[in-house]
């Protein structure tokens, strides 16, 4: 291993590394079809197993060199010195000097985890306590709404990592759900969302979750008081303390709003909105799935943790992952990358992702603040197979645009249509198959396929809770490995803040409230000009 200071991390551009050079070095045209007749054992050997995952990467093109480089430049920027430094607490969030730890939102009781000298383990697992005490009392009707009912419907409002995770994992686990209960999720400032949700619900059986870092974001701040409206409307004042529950670090925030902080569920700075789903932000998912549900998904990802911090690097199954990325995007030049989820409960997948890979790699600065010199974070997009093979399968097989695509299946689903789960497992072969392989028809342009498109496959026995946090941790650590490459801090997210500053300046241009004079170009004007004269406030 190659020893390098954190200064020198910061400061050195892998671009300009001997590693990066023998990797770059190895960059010629090889189609996958040469690759595997040149090695009949290659559909063996380039596969990785990580508790309950296997993953295949045998259709990416890279070779037993390249590869090797792969690990060379991972460890020349210093990837297992960075990966330390985060478990060990280390404010490697350098923008926001914090630490990063969601691991620590997984970590076992016993163990610890220390932050500026204190053990984080014990308060994280007494918040879990919290959370399952109160999770277990909505599931079985001992907390009641105010009028006495037991609650039916389960609203949690918020938005980005306060939204994305939970939703997404809901609609995973499906099958654990508690059959008397069902949650909405509203994030949009669009009020179609939250008059959506709110139609056809019974105020004195229905729970709001407000979960919110900052409790400052304005989108779940406007729906949260819509939704106190509704109930309060119903009910009356009285009502929020058992309608109403905050998932928060702010408390001064939370009793601002007017929720008793008794029924908020803490969580800390050093747990990313992004990263945040196995924190108390997974709330409305413990209550729907159970306690010990949410402790076999929290078990999920720590075994990947596990893995991540201790598998050498070569067989390190998100450093693989993560520097495969990186010669897909940095050698190969493809700036896209798809997530096939072949699984209905995982059509969330790809969404939830894009906010953890674009969020955390979407940067354009070095952690030193100098401009990068290669591409960082991909463009993540997907959708669930088989629906995408009949929209946009096309452009993946024959656009001139190359898509690497992960392709995630399951050998044994949660319904009884066997048949329908053979037919959606043999199409996901078929189109990792004829990505790589194509079909040449000669004299037939048109149905011709040239192949090369390259794809990882990653499967497992069924979709279980664990399964689930395996493969949330897997991706958190593939995007945490090409931050490390990339000399970026992927724990920042400043690019957001100039379209909320814009927009808080926006708004009372529409409205009409009083407000300073505000300059801006001539097609904004133009913009605000026509909304106001189309704008009817009867
Ligand atoms: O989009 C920016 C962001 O800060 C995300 O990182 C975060 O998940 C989201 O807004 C919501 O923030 P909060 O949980 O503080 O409401």
């Amino acid at each position: 291993m190659v020893e390098v200071s954190d200064n020198e991390i910061m400061s050195t551009d892998i671009a300009s590394s001997p590693a990066w050079g023998r990797l770059t070095g190895l960059a010629r045209p090889r189609h996958l079809r040469e690759l595997f007749s040149g090695d009949p054992d290659r559909g063996r050997r380039y596969v990785l197993e990580m508790a309950d995952l296997r993953v295949d990467f045998a259709k990416q093109t890279v070779d037993d060199d390249i590869l090797a480089a792969l690990i060379g430049v991972a460890d020349e920027a210093g990837v297992a010195q960075r990966r330390d430094a985060m478990f060990a607490g280390e404010h490697i969030n350098v923008t926001e000097d914090r630490p990063v730890l969601h691991v620590a939102l997984r970590t076992p009781q016993g163990a610890s985890i220390t932050v500026d000298g204190q053990d984080v383990v014990p308060a994280v697992h007494d918040v879990l306590r919290r959370m399952g005490d109160f999770a277990d009392r909505v599931r079985d009707g001992s907390w009641t709404g105010a009028t006495g009912q037991r609650i039916h419907t389960v609203v949690n409002i918020g938005i980005g990592g306060s939204d994305l995770g939970p939703a997404m994992a809901y609609q995973a686990l499906e099958a654990y759900r508690h059959p008397d209960l069902t949650a909405h999720f509203v994030s949009n400032v669009d009020g179609a969302n939250i008059a959506g949700v709110l139609a056809g619900l019974d105020p004195a059986q229905t729970m709001f979750v407000i979960s919110s870092k900052t409790f400052t974001t304005i989108e779940t701040l406007t729906n949260a008081r819509t939704a106190r409206a509704w109930l309060t409307d119903a009910l009356g004042e009285g009502s929020v303390p058992k309608h109403f529950v905050a998932v928060s670090t702010n408390v001064d925030e939370v009793a601002e709003f007017g929720i008793d902080t008794a029924n908020m569920f803490e969580f800390w700075e050093w747990v990313g909105g992004r990263y945040s789903v196995e924190s108390a932000i997974g709330l409305t998912l413990m209550i729907s799935i159970g306690p010990e549900r949410f402790t076999e998904f929290l078990a999920g990802s720590h075994a990947v943790d596990e893995h991540f911090r201790t598998a050498p690097l070569p067989k390190n199954v998100p450093v693989v992952l993560g520097m495969i990325g990186v010669w897909n995007a940095n050698v190969l030049g493809f700036d896209t990358k798809a997530v096939l989820p072949y699984a209905q409960e995982l059509a969330r997948f790809p969404a939830y992702l894009q906010q953890l890979d674009m969020e955390s790699n979407g940067k354009s600065v070095r952690l030193d603040g100098s401009p990068v010199s290669m591409a960082t974070g991909p463009i993540v997009w997907g959708e669930p197979g088989t629906n995408g093979q009949h929209a946009f399968y096309q452009l993946l097989h024959q656009g001139t645009r190359v898509v690497p695509a992960d392709f995630i299946g399951f050998a044994n689903p949660h319904h009884a249509y066997r048949e329908h789960h053979d037919l959606l497992v043999a199409n996901l072969i078929a189109q990792t198959e004829a990505l790589a392989f194509g079909k040449d028809r000669p004299g037939e342009p048109h149905r011709s396929f040239a192949g090369n498109r390259p794809s990882t496959t990653i499967l497992a026995p069924r979709l279980t809770p664990s399964v689930l946090g395996q493969l949330i941790a897997l991706y958190e650590h593939i995007v945490f490995v090409q931050g490390c490459i990339w000399g970026i801090d992927s724990f920042d997210q400043w690019g957001v803040e100039l379209g909320k500053e814009l927009a808080n300046r926006i708004t009372p241009e529409l409205t009409g409230e009083p407000h300073d004079a505000v300059e801006h170009d001539s097609s904004t004007t133009a913009l605000i000009d026509w909304y106001r004269s189309n704008t009817r406030r009867d």
